[in-house]
Formats: structure tokens, sequence, C-alpha cells
């Protein structure tokens, strides 16, 4: 059985090349959207029908536990999926819960009432469609009290990751960094809120500061399914490779994907 990880296109891959790292032994089945990506400009049931076509997908694979890599599908379409209900023995989840339990320094699936924490003011830095669900607002009020969130909508900057233009990608992060300032003078920590951020994670640290730490949710995610697959090993067999399947052009992706991981990597239609 592998774990499957779903993707609307490339940023996912930042999460799976952390747990791929982290867990050698897990197979995994990667799913790239990349015929309808970027979702971070769609409608809510856009993002919804077109995660859950894609989950599904995963779980005909055979992968009982998917991971949604991508945000804006976690903060649009998780929920909905949850609630509607999923197959016996399939599981998905998200990739906010495990930042925001490292940010307010919980242990993973830690059910206890909401508590004051350390940090108290939180810069979110997200796509449009997840800055409009206040999906990461509400899951942080669960878990925390009294913590002011500034969240800023960074339009483009998937884009110009995605066309490999990082000129363009690092000078929209500069003045999306700006605008999220002038909102918050002097946040305490910065949450790189899409997968595609981690690319920049040295941009956002150098426009925000050093006194401002940023968390990123690739290696959080890795170190959170590595407990979970502990505490649940019949969700996976052994013998980790991963096939990468995509909905858009198998060799435009194959190109786009070694680029942005600088290795290869060969996509096969989804
Ligand atoms: C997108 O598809 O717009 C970005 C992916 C994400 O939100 O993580």
């Amino acid at each position: 059985m592998a774990v499957g990880i779903f993707d609307s296109g490339l940023g996912g891959l930042t999460v799976w090349d952390a747990v791929a790292r982290r867990l050698p032994e897990v197979p995994f089945v990667y799913y790239a959207d990349s015929a309808h990506a970027p979702y971070g400009v769609r409608t809510v049931d856009d993002i919804h029908d077109l995660t859950r076509a894609g989950v599904t997908r995963l779980w005909d694979e055979g992968c009982d536990l998917v991971i949604l890599a991508c945000n804006t599908a976690s903060a649009a379409a998780l929920r909905r999926m949850q609630e509607a209900g999923v197959p016996q023995g399939k599981r998905v989840l998200g990739v906010f819960v495990p930042l925001i339990e490292a940010m307010t320094e919980r242990n993973w699936g830690d059910q206890s009432p909401p508590r004051e924490v350390a940090i108290k003011h939180v810069a979110l830095f997200a796509t449009p469609a997840t800055v409009s669900s206040r999906a990461f607002q509400r899951e942080l009020a669960f878990r925390a009290i009294g913590v002011d969130v500034e969240a800023q909508a960074c339009g483009g900057v998937v884009d110009a990751i995605e066309e490999g233009d990082l000129i363009l990608a690092e000078a929209l992060v500069r003045s999306h960094v700006e605008a999220l300032r002038r909102k918050m003078p002097g946040p305490q920590a910065a949450v790189l809120g899409c997968t595609h951020y981690p690319l920049l994670a040295e941009i956002f640290q150098q426009s925000l500061g050093p006194d401002v730490k940023v968390f990123s949710q690739a290696d959080i995610v890795a170190e959170s399914l590595a407990d979970y697959l502990h505490r649940h090993p019949q969700m996976v067999g052994s013998a980790g490779e991963t096939r990468f399947l995509t909905t858009g052009d198998p060799r435009r992706v194959s190109d786009g994907a070694t680029r942005f991981l600088r290795r290869k990597i060969d996509f096969v239609k989804a």
C-alpha cells in the first residue's frame, strides 16, 4: 500500500521530497492536477470537486492514506470532504493541522482545549482562495487563544514559480511581505501557507528579518506523517518508490518537476 500525495501541480513536490527523505521505506503515489493548476484563484466549489476527483483516484490506486499537500485544497475542500464521509478504511489529511500543532507546540492529535501560546502575532502568506477560506484561523482557534493572524494573499507567486520565473517570484514575495508589514508591523512568526513558498523560504526570511520565525510546512508534515505511520503501520506497505501521475502533459510536467527539484522526475498520464 502506498501513501497518496495530492497536489494541484508541482508545489507539493516540496512536501513529497521531505516525506520521502524522512520515510525512505514508504512507497508514494504523487498526483499533480496540473491541467487545473493553480487552484488558488478558483472557486471553492471548483477546488472541492477537483480535489475530490484526485483523492478518489488515489484511493482507487490503493492509497488508503492521502495527504493533501496543496494548502488551497486543504483550506477549501478538506473539511467538506470529511463531513461528506470518506470510504471505509480510507483517510485524507491536510497540511494546516501539523503546521499549527508545530506553531502552538502541541503533540500530534492533541485534543485538549485551546490555550495561550507564546506566539501572539502571526503573518500568514497564502493563495487568495486559502486566505478567503479563513481555514487557518479556524483550525488555529481550536488550539490557541489570543493569537492575532494577519493574512496576505500572494497573487502571482505560484504562476511565476510554475513558469520557472524565479526573479519575478522573488520580487512578488518582497512586495507581499511589504504589504503585510503595513498591516502588521511586528509579526513574531510567519506561516508559508502554500506548497510553492518553501522554495522561496530564504527570500521570505530575508524580507521579514531574522527576528521572525518562519514556519515552512514540508519538514513539519514529514515529521507528523512519520509519527502517524508509526501509530498506524497498517496504512502502508514496504519498499519505497514513487509513481508520479499528472492530469497535464506528462513531458511538460516532468520537465517542470525536474527543474523545480533539480533532479530527474518522470510523470505519466493520470
Ligand atoms: C495553488 O494551486 O494555487 C497553490 C497550491 C497551494 O495552495 O499550496
